[in-house]
C-alpha cells in the first residue's frame, strides 16, 4: 500500500516518532509536492503519491537510530507495515546525497546501492537536503553543512544538478517562489 498523509503519522505515532521528526517529514513532504507539480504540470511522468509518502515517512527510521543506518532501519519498518516497495526504497535512498555499496560496507550497512536513481527517489532526497528541521533554507547552507561535516559535496551538487536538468528549471528558485506565493 501507499499510506496517505494520516496513514502515515500513524506509523510515525505507532513506531514511536516524535512531533519534531514528524513536523519535518511533513515539510519535506510540502516541498516533494511542490516539485511534483511541476513535472505533472510538464506531462512528465512522475509518481506523486509514492514520492509525497515516501517523503511523509523518510525518518520513520530515526525512531530507532540517529545515524547514516536510519534509512535502512526505516526501510525495514516500512517493509514489514507492508507498504509499497517504490516507497520504501526512496526512504531507503534518501540519507546524504547517497551511499555507494563500497561506502555502506564501511559503515556496517549492508552493501547495496543507495544512491537515489529515480526521479522520486532524487526529488526526496533533494527536498530533505532543503529542510533544516521544518525550515526551508537555501541549498548552499547544506552545502556547507557537508563541507564542514567532511562529506561528499560533489555527489551534493550533483543530485541538484540532475534534478535541475531533469526539470528543466532550478529546483530551489521554484521551491522558494511557490512557498513565497503561500506566505
Ligand atoms: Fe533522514
Amino acid at each position: 500500500m501507499t499510506p496517505s498523509e494520516e496513514e502515515a503519522v500513524r506509523l510515525h505515532r505507532k513506531h514511536g516518532s516524535n512531533d519534531a521528526v514528524i513536523r519535518h517529514c511533513k515539510t519535506v513532504a510540502m516541498v516533494t509536492g511542490i516539485i511534483a507539480e511541476e513535472f505533472t504540470r510538464q506531462g512528465k511522468e512522475f509518481d506523486s503519491k509514492a514520492a509525497v509518502a515516501g517523503a511523509l515517512l523518510h525518518d520513520i527510521g530515526r525512531s530507532k537510530i540517529q545515524t547514516v543506518k536510519h534509512g535502512v532501519e526505516g526501510s525495514k519498518i516500512l517493509e514489514k507495515e507492508g507498504v509499497d516497495e517504490v516507497v520504501v526504497q526512496i526512504v531507503r535512498r534518501h540519507v546524504g546525497a547517497g551511499i555507494t555499496p563500497g561506502e555502506a560496507r564501511t559503515l556496517g550497512l549492508p552493501a547495496n546501492d543507495y544512491i537515489p536513481r529515480t526521479r522520486e527517489q532524487i526529488v526526496v532526497c533533494f527536498a530533505d537536503k532543503m529542510i533544516d528541521a521544518e525550515r526551508v533554507r537555501p541549498f548552499e547552507e547544506e552545502v556547507r553543512r557537508f563541507e564542514r561535516k567532511g562529506h561528499d559535496v560533489k555527489r551534493l551538487l550533483a543530485l541538484r544538478r540532475i534534478l535541475k536538468a531533469d526539470l528543466g528549471v532550478d529546483p530551489e528558485t521554484l521551491i522558494f517562489g511557490k512557498i513565497k506565493g503561500t506566505r
